[in-house]
């Protein structure tokens, strides 16, 4: 399973980037939105630190308006992927987007049925929101499960992104379900490398080191 980084924060993307262990960026209005920067411009600067792909949603609400929107963002950089919203639009839109060979991530997922009706429309990938249905008391990794298992079956190309993802048991159990992408926010990656006995382990050695100092010769201190 790849791993996204889900935020359009560049600080954020040029650490991750950093690990060695990002796959491609997804971003959304609201993460946007959050940063205060110019669309296009940040959408170009991702570009320049990330070779994967980068999703960019359009905000129009009607397929023709999405498919112009998503004109001008694939001009952005070769590795952008036009996010739509799932939908009557959504899916005429991604059609039409796919049959010119442009990438598409069908967003707001909700239900394995959608995501079937995105993968036949042609999307790249499909979105399924975990932590937002888990916010409603309904299981939102089941829908990821049933539509990787969907697409398994159908022998569909379209890749499954975990997105919504709230926490590090999120992104094992979508790995676990095999969902061909987990797209994470930072701090939830932050939690996931961080561990209380690896820091712990750190301070010993370091302390043991101190003492070993001394019975050292001078070359190897
Ligand atoms: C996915 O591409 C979305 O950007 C994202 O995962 C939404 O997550 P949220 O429910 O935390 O807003």
């Amino acid at each position: 399973m790849r791993l996204f980084l889900d935020t359009a924060n560049l600080d954020e993307i040029k650490k991750v980037a950093a690990w060695g262990v990002l796959g491609g960026v997804t971003t959304n209005p609201t993460l946007v939105a959050k940063e205060g920067a110019d669309f296009h411009r940040r959408i170009r600067d991702i570009a320049a630190v990330v070779d994967g792909p980068i999703s960019a949603e359009v905000l129009a609400t009607d397929a023709s308006g999405m498919v112009r929107e998503a004109e001008i963002l694939a001009t952005l950089a070769p590795n952008v992927v036009i996010k739509v919203p799932v939908g009557e639009a959504g899916l005429t839109a991604a059609a039409e987007l796919s049959s010119r060979g442009i990438p598409t991530n069908v967003t707001l997922i909700f239900s394995a049925n959608q995501a079937l009706l995105a993968a036949l429309s042609g999307a790249t990938y499909v979105s399924p929101f975990v932590g937002r249905l888990d916010d409603i008391s309904q299981d939102g990794m089941a829908v990821v499960r049933e539509t990787v298992e969907v697409f398994r079956q159908g022998g569909f190309a379209t890749q499954v992104i975990a997105a919504s993802i709230r926490h590090p048991i999120h992104v094992l159990d979508a790995a676990k379900c095999g969902a061909h992408v987990a797209t994470v926010p930072f701090k939830v990656l932050q939690v996931m490398l961080h561990h209380p006995l690896t820091d712990v382990g750190v301070a010993h050695f370091l302390a043991d080191w101190e003492k070993a100092k001394a019975h050292l010769t001078s070359a190897e201190s």
